[in-house]
């Protein structure tokens, strides 16, 4: 008797236990959004998985960047299109930035969709899936002047358990004419420090050894315990109990000498000295700054709404170089092809990376998108050719450059926290080095999570290669 009631009852946990296979787009803020999906969804029963075949439910957290991401998936709702046709009771929802875009139009568009679900409205997800399971679709796109998750521990999805991301703010208050982002993840908002300090702690705990802060823009972020809302004050210039950005980081990087921070992103019109200081003053913050520029002429950067100037920019790096030394790492982002961009104006991109000299950057076409103000005010009146001819002339200029700044490392002995194995070889670990490039070396004794000295002796434009100096 007993053991029947057990067998039912195992059945029955089996039966409740359904299963959550999430799948992530877009940028780091997303990856880090789907852990706190995934916790939220834990504590509503549901197991994650990694294979979507096995799943009761898909979530597909989405981006809205440029129309080709927005492409990429509804290619692969189409495949996912399959799956359900073999069981039809399986749950789509859509979330993030797409979701948000479109809203309930996503429903009409794509019949498979089930749920459509903002970046705001994760904690409803549990009550959008039973709406779903009564025989509805469901939709909850409401942005939140305050949601921040800030009570939430995500769960750590696809983790290498050495490095993590910790969302330290959401939305973005710059309206940068070309971007999508302020519509999809509305208003700018601070997270409590103390629950991001907690989440810092906990991870090193577990055996974590490098967090990365991460907000559209990190530099803006202002918290108070004086501040009845958590969008950024004004006032709270003038509150000695205001934590800022550099306070922030301070308080990040006295947790542990042996956890790393690295932060994205910076925007060149908000990072202060203080940060460049509190940068130099601690060694476990790493010495790199992703700092787009977008483009390297004044006039586009004033279409562009960016609110500075190429030499207001030009002055930015010469104060980091001067505070933090040549070594220190620096990255961007740059858009070819922006609307009226001439020539001419194209070429100051490629003069202005002549200057800097990046490590590295992340570099796109100009690509509309719906609603956005240069959507509304201007033409995007650049050919696709012209645009794929200048992207090209970038991606060149950036790829002389990466090498050029790797073959500047040969010689010299970086701290590289060991990630995994390399790429190509179980033989070779890879890591990264406080200027955020990738090092490749022996593996002999040395293991994932493990700090080394590794001395550098050859370079790619991709990675630095070495071998241990502390053996
Ligand atoms: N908050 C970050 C960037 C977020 S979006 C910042 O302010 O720098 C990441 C990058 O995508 C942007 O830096 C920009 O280079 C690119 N991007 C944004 N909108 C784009 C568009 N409409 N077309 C092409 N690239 C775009
Ligand atoms: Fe977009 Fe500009 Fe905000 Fe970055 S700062 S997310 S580019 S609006
Ligand atoms: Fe994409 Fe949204 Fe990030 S549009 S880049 S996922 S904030």
């Amino acid at each position: 008797m007993e053991a029947a009631e057990k067998i039912i009852e195992r059945k029955d946990n089996k039966q409740e236990q359904k299963k959550l296979y999430i799948e992530s787009y877009g940028c780091a803020m997303n990856i880090s959004d789907s852990e706190i999906v995934g916790s939220i969804m834990q504590k509503h029963g549901f197991k994650i998985i990694n294979n979507y075949q096995d799943a009761d439910a898909i979530f597909i957290n989405t981006c809205s960047i440029r129309a080709k991401a927005e492409q990429t998936i509804r290619t692969r709702l189409g495949q996912f299109n399959k799956e359900k046709k073999n069981n039809p009771s399986l749950i789509i929802g859509i979330l993030g930035c797409m979701a948000e875009r479109l809203k309930n139009k996503l429903l009409d568009e794509e019949k498979i969709i089930d749920i459509v679900a903002g970046p705001d409205s994760y904690r409803d997800l549990p009550r959008l899936l039973q709406k779903v399971e009564d025989g509805h679709k469901a939709v909850n796109t409401i942005l939140s002047k305050e949601e921040t998750y800030a009570d939430i521990s995500p769960i750590r999805l696809n983790s290498n358990g050495v490095t993590a991301f910790i969302s330290i703010m959401r939305g973005c208050n710059n309206m940068c004419t070309f971007c999508i982002v302020p519509f999809t993840r509305g208003r700018e908002r601070s997270r409590d420090p103390y629950s991001i300090v907690k989440e810092a702690q906990e991870l090193f705990d577990n055996g974590y050894r490098e967090v990365t802060l991460l907000g559209q823009n990190v530099d803006s972020y202002r918290w108070s315990p004086n501040s009845k809302t958590q969008d950024r004050l004004r006032q709270i210039e003038d509150d000695p109990e205001a934590i800022d950005f550099a306070k922030l980081l301070e308080m990040v990087a006295k947790v542990n000498i042996n956890l790393r921070i690295r932060f994205s992103t910076s925007h060149p019109k908000d990072i202060t000295d203080d940060v460049l200081y509190t940068i130099k003053k601690y060694e476990n913050i790493c010495n790199y700054i992703h700092l787009p520029v977008q483009s390297g002429n004044s006039r586009i950067l004033e279409v562009m709404n960016r609110t500075y100037t190429r030499e207001w920019y030009l002055k930015k790096i010469d104060k980091i170089r001067e505070v933090l030394g040549y070594e220190c790492g620096i990255s961007s982002d740059m858009i070819a092809g922006f609307c009226s961009e001439l020539e001419e104006e194209h070429k100051d991109t490629l003069t202005l990376m002549d200057y800097v000299k990046y490590d590295f950057s992340y570099m796109f076409y100009y690509s509309e998108r719906p609603g956005t103000l240069a959507s509304r005010k201007f033409e995007d009146d650049i050919p696709l050719e012209v645009k794929k001819r200048r992207l090209a002339e970038i991606i060149d200029r950036q790829s002389k450059h990466s090498l050029e700044r790797n073959k500047l490392d040969i010689g010299k002995t970086f701290r590289v926290l060991i990630e995994g194995f390399s790429k190509r070889s179980n033989d070779f670990l890879s890591g990264r080095n406080p200027a955020n490039k990738v090092v490749i070396f022996p593996k002999k004794h040395f293991k994932k999570g493990q700090y080394v000295d590794i001395k550098i002796n050859d370079c790619t434009k991709a990675s630095l290669f070495g071998e241990v100096n502390n053996d």
